[in-house]
């Protein structure tokens, strides 16, 4: 399966200070990640679109043995630059596609999808291949947790042009919405001060409702056991919560 024209553009160097304001939350999501997954003992734990892996490293700087998977050859190039020989005995980077998961059934104890890393890169009918690979490669008993931006705000909130400054450039956006596609459009340009070209890129994303995912979850086998609307575990509101995190189990027997 081939990854769109804009996959590089997108998931590269240029855009890694794109995540400064979320990196802050990393460390509350790790501890929040290993109270769901319980004891390193339960087994191994996958990091499905890891990035560069902020929680991946961290889950095994715990003691959890992780695979980290995404598509990005940078952010797994920066990945392993990161890696010490101890972190190599729990964690191991894979370049792969989610839409096929390169782990046998029933290997992986829990599964975390962290930061709207669903709907993206990938055709509609894909996404009940990501979902039931998920299932497939869980445990009986296993718990997915997928953490989505809380569409019903943000597709409100993301219809229209947008500025931002960061360190060495300012981010120059129009965003649209197609709502009988439920897609969010984005063009967006990188124009750094130092007189470089600007970097410039177009991408789209999926957006989903609580209802439509849980269906969707359910469709591939999952019993939804919560929304939540934040890392610390609150109650998902539509009208309020800046995050969507579905909290499913792959039912034993
Ligand atoms: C918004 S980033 C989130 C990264 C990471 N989970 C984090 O929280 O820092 C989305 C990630 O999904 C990965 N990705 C998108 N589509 C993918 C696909 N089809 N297969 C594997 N990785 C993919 C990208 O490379 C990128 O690292």
């Amino acid at each position: 399966m081939a990854f769109p024209a804009w996959f590089d553009q997108k998931f590269g160097p240029h855009t890694v200070p794109l995540y400064r304001d979320e990196v802050r939350n990393t460390d509350a999501q790790v501890e929040t990640l290993a109270g769901v997954a319980g004891s390193a003992a339960a087994g191994p734990l996958l990091d499905l679109c890891c990035g560069w892996g902020r929680h991946a490293l961290a889950l095994a700087r715990r003691g959890y043995r992780v695979v980290g998977l995404d598509g990005s050859r940078y952010f797994l190039e920066k990945l392993s630059a990161e890696i010490t020989p101890a972190d190599r005995l729990r964690l191991a980077p894979v370049r792969g596609d989610m839409r096929c998961i390169p782990l046998a059934a029933g290997s992986m104890a829990s599964v975390f999808q962290m930061y709207t890393s669903f709907g993206y890169g990938t055709a509609a009918p894909d996404d009940m291949e990501v979902l039931s690979g998920v299932y497939r490669v869980l445990k009986p008993g296993g718990y997915y947790l997928l953490d989505m931006i809380n569409w019903t705000l943000a597709r409100r909130a993301f219809d229209g042009n947008f500025e931002e400054e960061y360190e060495e450039f300012d981010v120059v956006e129009q965003c649209r919405i197609d709502p009988r596609a439920d897609l969010l459009r984005i063009k967006r340009a990188l124009l750094y001060r130092d007189g470089r070209r600007p970097h410039i890129y177009e991408f789209e994303i999926r957006m989903f409702s609580r209802a439509r995912l849980a269906a969707m979850l359910e469709d591939a086998g999952f019993r939804v056991v919560d929304f939540w609307g934040d890392f610390n575990r609150g109650s998902y509101k539509a009208e309020r919560s800046l995050r969507m995190i579905a909290l499913c189990r792959k039912e034993s027997g």
